[in-house]
């Protein structure tokens, strides 16, 4: 498990003698929160901080790939980010394409295979054929998955499944008896992905704001002070430490969740 830290080190996420966790978690999934705190506290515009947002997303991205994380979810745009000032909003969308344009390339290279979560009918075409241009390059990477929510809400994520499941059994192709989680969890946008094991939120507010509430079931989570465009390998590395000092009991006893 030490060397999927990578050369550099990183000894500050080695899990502790007591941890029942795997040391590393498999998904990772964050909240990147304080983009505007970060700009309004330098007198700059919020969607400065956005901008810096981005570079701090692409450090973590390197830094997550570097350590070994298989999956990284990152929480860019939530269905309730629409009652934001337009100008913030488009800024917000020009910056996902800007993302997109910029870094596909380097996330092609090092085997990254994007996947997009959200509700695409309300965006723009041009950005909608480049999440299809991402997902369609990227579809045979074997590499690290990421996962961009935009336009994403998990409430809305479960209704859409219910109703899928619902229209089914009254169409007389399902029995209702069949609606397990297994089933609902097939028709969430992270169908196939393992839910995640840490959930990570930034800037100190400690809630989890329509994100991943079904997938998150069991995942540690961890809340962190620091805002956003100042994240990065350093901040991620101290969750990951929190995470292996974690024990994991899934509802059951300690013993047998660790097969001891
Ligand atoms: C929350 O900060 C952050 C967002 C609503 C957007 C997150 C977006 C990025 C990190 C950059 C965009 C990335 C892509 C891939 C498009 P906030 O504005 O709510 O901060 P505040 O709580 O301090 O006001």
């Amino acid at each position: 498990m030490t060397e999927r830290y990578g050369a550099a080190g990183l000894a500050a996420a080695q899990p502790g003698p007591s941890r029942g966790a795997a040391a590393l978690p498999r998904h990772v999934a964050i909240i990147m929160d304080g983009n505007g705190r970060w700009a309004e506290a330098r007198g700059l515009p919020r969607l400065e901080g956005h901008r810096r947002g981005v570079e701090a997303l692409r450090a973590t991205l390197r830094a997550a790939r570097d350590i070994g994380i298989e999956i990284v979810t990152v929480y860019s745009f939530s269905s309730e980010n629409w009652s934001r000032p337009a100008t913030e909003v488009s800024g917000l969308m020009g910056l996902l394409k800007r993302f997109i344009r910029n870094d596909l390339a380097e996330l092609h290279e090092a085997g990254v295979r994007v996947r997009i979560a959200g509700d695409r009918d309300s965006l723009s075409r041009d950005i909608r054929s480049l999440l299809v241009e991402a997902e369609a390059l990227t579809a045979g990477n074997r590499g690290q998955t990421l996962i961009v929510a935009f336009n994403y809400g998990s409430r809305q994520e479960i209704a859409e499944a219910a109703r899928t499941l619902a229209m089914e059994v009254a169409a007389g192709t399902r029995d209702p008896a069949s609606i397990t989680p297994e089933a609902i969890s097939a028709r969430l946008s992270t169908a196939g992905i393992p839910d995640p094991d840490l959930v990570i939120r930034t800037s100190g507010e400690m809630r989890l704001s329509n994100f991943l509430l079904w997938q998150s079931a069991y995942a540690e989570l961890v809340f962190q002070p620091v805002l956003w465009p100042d994240y990065g390998r350093e901040a991620l590395l101290e969750a990951l430490a929190e995470y292996a000092r974690r024990e994991r009991r899934f509802g059951g006893v300690a013993a047998v969740v660790a097969g001891a």
